[in-house]
């Protein structure tokens, strides 16, 4: 379960992951924390400044109306899709897919919607079930696009599992096709998650593009900086290219989203080297 669903923390991740899910379709989508397939649209101070603005604008931005995500956002007008969702709507049967979450509901609000599709639901922690599945799974890393955006980046949930972050770093390493999402609440950690798989993974092809805006726009009793990204490994450069364009795009959508007196007063987008 998602309670941020539908802030701009989630659209600067599923506005790009729609985008690559339609440039280079994998043939296996696996995620370490799924949440739920999709969520009742309901209004939100966060959501106001995120996909209820998003709709209302995007339309109109030549790099974001012909988007996947803004397409799957129209299809569903009452519904919010949750990143699960947003694959199975991209890859349907073409696809394989493994969802983990460790909240029931979640599951449950899963396995309602695979019916059909070539799919696993895990009911439980999904850093050891997805390394357990690259372990297991006779594939070729390169087919797999891994998604994982943990609440807790560096939660280690048994003595003897890795933390999300070492886990995107494996993979990473391996040549899996990696969408690591992570938030931060002080500037001083952009690009965090960035520094740390790339030092987990030495050599290996990231991209890191990151969002910094004000607290409120995502927690409205907060003031100050919050900022969320994504890296990527081992994309392709249209993929980085692609996600790259998103991100000024959603900057020109935030340009008129200002909240004078508080630093940062407006979202900005950033390549992270
Ligand atoms: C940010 S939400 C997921 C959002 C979803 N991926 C999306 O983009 O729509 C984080 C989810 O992680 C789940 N979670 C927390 N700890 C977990 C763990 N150790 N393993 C799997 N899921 C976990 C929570 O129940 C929550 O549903």
């Amino acid at each position: 379960m998602n309670p941020y669903f539908g802030d701009l923390g989630d659209i600067w991740k599923h506005l790009p992951l729609a985008e690559i899910l339609r440039l280079n379709p994998p043939r296996h989508y696996w995620e370490t924390h799924a949440g739920s397939a999709s969520y009742p649209l309901t209004p939100s101070l966060a959501r106001q400044h995120g996909v209820l603005r998003f709709l209302d604008y995007a339309p109109g931005e030549p790099e974001l109306q012909d988007s996947s995500y803004l397409r799957a956002l129209q299809e569903y007008p009452e519904l919010y899709p949750g990143s699960p969702r947003l694959a199975m709507r991209a890859l349907g049967q073409e696809a394989s897919y493994v969802f983990c979450d460790i909240d029931p509901e979640s599951a449950a609000s899963l396995r309602s919607e695979v019916a059909g599709l070539d799919a696993r639901v895990v009911e439980g922690d999904g850093v050891s079930a997805i390394a357990d599945e690259a372990q297991r799974a006779h594939v070729e890393p390169r087919d797999v696009l891994v998604l994982s955006d943990p609440f807790l980046p560096f939660e280690r949930f048994t003595p003897d599992s890795q933390t999300p972050v070492e886990l995107a770093a494996s993979l990473a390493a391996a040549g899996y096709r990696l969408f690591f999402w992570y938030s931060y609440d002080n500037v001083e950690q952009r690009g965090w998650a960035r520094d740390q798989i790339a030092s987990l993974a030495p050599g290996v092809d990231l991209w890191c593009g990151d969002t910094l805006m004000p607290a409120s726009f995502i927690f409205p009793d907060r003031s100050g900086p919050w900022g969320c990204g994504i890296v990527l490994a081992n994309a392709t450069p249209a993929e980085q290219s692609a996600c790259q364009q998103l991100g000024h795009a959603l900057e020109n959508l935030s340009a008129t989203d200002l909240l004078s007196g508080n630093d940062p007063p407006r979202l900005s987008f950033q390549l992270m080297r």
